[in-house]
């Protein structure tokens, strides 16, 4: 049933086929909720430096930005994924960027260019404490800074988020590798992450999302600043690519799905390298099959999320991953 609806909603437009699936996300998991299905959420301990250890029932997670406003995650986890990153959260409330903003191109990739559409810190937080007693699962808060605010005041914003959630979520994943806020990517540098060091809770992981479009010596010297900050557990690797969306012509916007596989991979493997086992390494990018999150697994991650994917082939895709992952 699950297909045969996601294959209709692949017809409509994509933000419909979205707020579509929103509904119909809700409406699962409040009918779960009634029947009180139980919930389990291991089998996998995935140990998370320095002591912060995450029992999961598959490796596989949702990546940020589908359920932008934590509302949807208890139905995303009686899916199978094993964790949800929820957000971009910001401080206040903001409506994103102009439509359309959202693009499907060939082979089963998407162009995205919604700039944190959100409901901002306040009704995040009321979603969370509603929700987060459905399920046990690990649920991470993927968090980053208005549009308006300048980059100079950019760690205020981040501060914001993780005083108002870190009793809430299970850890946090700090985003300055959205192609769609401006100036936000050049966030990703050693000393906006010294100021960042200090904000970031001892009692819960976090993780940086990096862009895939990073030099090797930028990448490898921001890897080096997480490996010597014990405040910092790992990174996710990698948001969309920027440089990918250009050479198909797009003037705006990050790609995502299989076309990204190859450097997700690739900067998964140098992450590696760096941390030698010591940090926790998330890969998404392109992983559309069990092979790939095979794949991600043998070059370095942990976990591995996927967001594209799920969005052609639906739930199945995950059942399919999660039976032996
Ligand atoms: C429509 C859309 C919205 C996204 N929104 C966010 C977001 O709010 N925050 C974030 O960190 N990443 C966001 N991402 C990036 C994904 O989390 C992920 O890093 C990226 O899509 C690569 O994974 P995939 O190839 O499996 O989609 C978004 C991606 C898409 C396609």
């Amino acid at each position: 049933m699950f297909s045969f609806f996601s294959s209709l909603l692949l017809k409509l437009p994509p933000e419909t086929a979205h707020a579509i699936a929103r509904f119909f996300l809700r409406l699962y998991q409040l009918t779960q909720k009634v029947f009180g299905a139980y919930f389990e959420p291991g089998p996998y301990l995935i140990k998370v430096p320095p002591q912060h250890d995450f029992k999961v029932r598959s490796r596989l997670g949702l990546a940020a930005g589908f359920d932008k406003n934590a509302e949807m995650f208890p139905a995303l986890l009686h899916l199978g994924f094993g964790f949800v990153e929820v957000g971009t959260v910001t401080p206040l409330p903001q409506a994103g960027n102009a439509p359309p903003r959202i693009w499907r191109v060939a082979p089963e990739a998407l162009i995205n260019h919604m700039g944190f559409n959100n409901v901002g810190l306040k009704e995040f937080q009321k979603n969370l404490r509603k929700y987060r007693s459905w399920v046990n699962a690990p649920v991470l808060a993927n968090i980053g800074k208005n549009k308006n605010t300048p980059s100079e005041l950019a760690i205020g914003d981040y501060e914001q988020c993780v005083q108002a959630l870190q009793g809430l979520v299970s850890g946090f994943v700090i985003n300055i590798s959205s192609p769609n806020t401006p100036g936000l990517r050049d966030l990703q540098s050693v000393s906006f992450l010294q100021s960042l060091v200090p904000i970031l809770p001892n009692d819960k992981p976090s993780f940086i999302k990096l862009a895939p479009d990073l030099s090797k010596s930028e990448f490898e010297e921001l890897c080096q600043f997480v490996l010597n900050s014990e405040r910092v557990s790992g990174v996710v690797l990698t948001n969309t690519s920027r440089s990918l969306s250009e050479i198909r012509g797009f003037s705006q916007g990050g790609l995502s799905g299989p076309p990204l596989f190859a450097t997700s991979l690739d900067r998964v493997e140098m992450a590696r390298a760096v941390f030698q086992g010591r940090k926790t390494i998330i890969g998404v990018g392109g992983v559309s099959s069990l092979e790939d999150a095979l794949k991600m697994r043998e070059v370095g991650a942990d976990l591995v999320e996927m967001y594209t994917a799920f969005v052609y082939k639906g739930p199945k895709l995950i059942r399919e991953i999660t039976k032996t992952f």
